[in-house]
């Protein structure tokens, strides 16, 4: 596992992962408890999304928030491609390394999605699941993954959203406000954690909200697609290729690269592999 120094987080992004800290070693189990298991197939409709672009073994794909690891190990081990999963809250990221098994091809960096430290055009796929609602500037975070991803390559969001059938809409409100902070608190021992999350999603935007967002970061073929009558949703883009870009550029800035070349590695897990 690589280690770079804390960048830009701000006093909410260190809240957020002082958070996600505290609910490291219980956090696989609350999660699939929780949502009786629907965020594994959320989890897999990523994948399936990422299939229908027909995926090479040459194709790297960097999953970003990458906590655990669940997403980004789906997406190595059904889809076979090289995988980098990267996250700031170091606990999480012990439990993801733990999952590893000699043979996967994943590499786990820890740094901020709003700075991200690899090079530009380095992935042909970016995902990120349940995290962008998480990131204190969401628009830093979307346009550092437009410069990691190659011109023509695709990102995919997969998060809560708003539910479009109203019963359905209903009966997540009654559970997400008033069951899930009882019971994610009664068994993580953390009461913060799960008041959090019904209010970061109330907050976050709508699905055509979101869509807009990518479409004015500089993502195009924006679309999405509601899951469970609307409580998550997929949403994709992809990076304009010059001759398709709206602003007739790509790539990043001086900034980023200087930060790729100052970056100390601390630590490489045995069983990462380098980009
Ligand atoms: C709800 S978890 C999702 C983890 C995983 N993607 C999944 O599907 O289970 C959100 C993750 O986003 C990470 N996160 C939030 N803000 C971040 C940021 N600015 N940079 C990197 N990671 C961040 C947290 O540390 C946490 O691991």
């Amino acid at each position: 596992m690589t280690v770079l120094p804390p960048a830009r987080t701000g006093p909410e992004g260190g809240m957020v992962r002082a958070m996600f800290a505290s609910i490291a070693p219980r956090y696989d189990f609350l999660n699939h408890f929780l949502s009786l298991s629907v965020d594994r197939y959320w989890r897999r409709r990523v994948v399936r999304l990422l299939r229908g672009h027909h995926p090479s073994s040459d194709d790297r794909c960097l999953d970003v928030c990458a906590g655990t690891g669940d997403l980004a190990l789906d997406i190595h081990r059904r889809l076979h491609i090289r995988t980098t999963g990267t996250d700031f809250c170091h606990p999480m990221l012990v439990r993801f390394l733990a999952k590893l098994r000699p043979s996967d091809a994943i590499v786990i960096v820890e740094s901020d999605a709003e700075c991200l430290p690899f090079a530009e055009e380095s992935f042909r796929f970016v995902t990120i699941a349940f995290g962008l609602r998480n990131i204190e500037q969401r628009q830093s975070a979307l346009e550092e993954m437009l410069r990691v991803v190659q011109p023509g390559g695709v990102l995919v969001v997969l998060e809560f959203s708003k539910p479009v059938i109203p019963v359905v809409g209903s009966l997540f409100d009654l559970y997400f406000r008033h069951v899930l902070p009882k019971l994610g608190a009664w068994i993580s021992g953390a009461r913060g954690p799960y008041a959090y999350l019904p209010a970061s999603v109330k907050q976050f935007p709508d699905q055509s909200s979101l869509a807009e967002e990518l479409q004015s970061t500089g993502w195009f073929d924006v679309g999405y697609q509601n899951l469970t009558g609307g409580i998550a949703a997929l949403h994709w883009g992809r990076k304009p290729t010059v001759s398709s870009s709206p602003r007739g550029e790509v790539g990043g800035s001086d900034r980023h690269r200087n930060r790729v070349e100052t970056a100390t590695s601390v630590g490489q897990g045995s069983r990462g592999l380098g980009l």
